[in-house]
């Protein structure tokens, strides 16, 4: 259904890969909303996944950055900015990597130049991004900032790894970044945690399926999907959401807030 939420809105997409990505299925509902957007993702991510169908798809142009990079930040604002004629309305930051989680090294034995360049790529680079676009000036007034995370921030997940930490300062991020941007220019930057969802991402956790079935019968509404995800994302950017800022929003289906519930009872009695 399409009620053209975002229609006149222009932003930009980080971290489609390949059709089962987030961010993916952002982009596409964000065409359907009417927003505009600028596709972006490191050029090794290009040259390996499918955006280029994206890009067709919701008629965007394709902006290779390396999100850990100033200058391919600052140089995407900028032909974002000159290919919409105008200033941004919203920015979605989707993307994680960790080469301690790839590599299946444990959490008591990590490679910590390993776990630099991973809190680097899944979180400095969203202080990076919304920097530049800071010093640039380049968000409009009531914009929106949106980073996805997941709820190992929060609690223990032992093979979410190093992953866990990047989370948590990733959420810190929106919320120190948040103050500024709403003091000074009128935007909103949240997170949303997401449900274990199995992307490209989410299948190189150890042990997903597990993670995947447990939440499921843990969450009163069962787990989130990557289209629901973006659903909610759509919200995040519409005016509906004006005053919603530095907040970590659970999309989880009920999972945050639950101690037990009766399926995974029965499971282990
Ligand atoms: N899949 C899950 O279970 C789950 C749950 C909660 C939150 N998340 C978060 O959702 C976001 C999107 O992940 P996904 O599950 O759609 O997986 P995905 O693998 O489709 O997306 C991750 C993206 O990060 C990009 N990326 C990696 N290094 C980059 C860099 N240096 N610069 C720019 N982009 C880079 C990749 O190219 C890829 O497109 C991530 O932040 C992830 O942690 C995922």
């Amino acid at each position: 259904m399409s009620n053209k939420l975002l229609k006149g809105k222009k932003g930009i997409i980080f971290g489609a890969l390949d059709p089962k990505s987030i961010a993916w299925k952002t982009a596409e509902r964000i065409h359907d909303q009417g927003g505009e957007m600028v596709l972006t993702n490191t050029p090794v991510s290009i040259r390996m996944g499918q955006i280029d169908d994206l890009v067709i798809k919701t008629n965007s142009l394709l902006v290779p950055a390396d999100a850990t990079s100033l200058t391919d930040l600052e140089n995407l604002i900028e032909k974002s900015i000159s290919h919409f004629g105008s200033k941004i309305d919203f920015v979605l930051h989707s993307i994680g990597m960790s080469i301690n989680v790839r590599k299946g090294k444990k959490y008591t034995d990590l490679n910590h130049e390993w776990m630099k360049k991973g809190w680097d790529i899944s979180a400095v680079s969203f202080h990076k991004l919304i920097q530049s676009l800071y010093k640039k000036d380049a968000m409009n007034s009531w914009g929106s900032i949106v980073a996805l995370t997941y709820i190992a921030a929060q609690r223990t997940f032992p093979n979410y790894n190093d992953m866990a930490d990047n989370k948590a300062y990733l959420e810190s991020i929106a919320r120190s970044f948040g103050y500024f941007m709403g003091k000074e220019k009128n935007v909103r930057v949240n997170t949303i945690s997401q449900s274990p969802t199995l992307t490209t991402a989410g299948m190189g956790v150890k042990g997903i399926n597990g993670f995947f079935n447990y939440a499921e019968k843990s969450s009163p509404l069962g787990n989130a999907t990557s289209e629901e995800c973006a659903d909610y994302t759509i919200m995040m950017f519409s005016d509906y959401t004006r005053k919603v800022t530095m907040q970590n929003l659970f999309h989880d289906g009920g999972f945050s807030s639950v101690g037990v519930t009766q399926e995974i009872i029965d499971a282990i009695e």
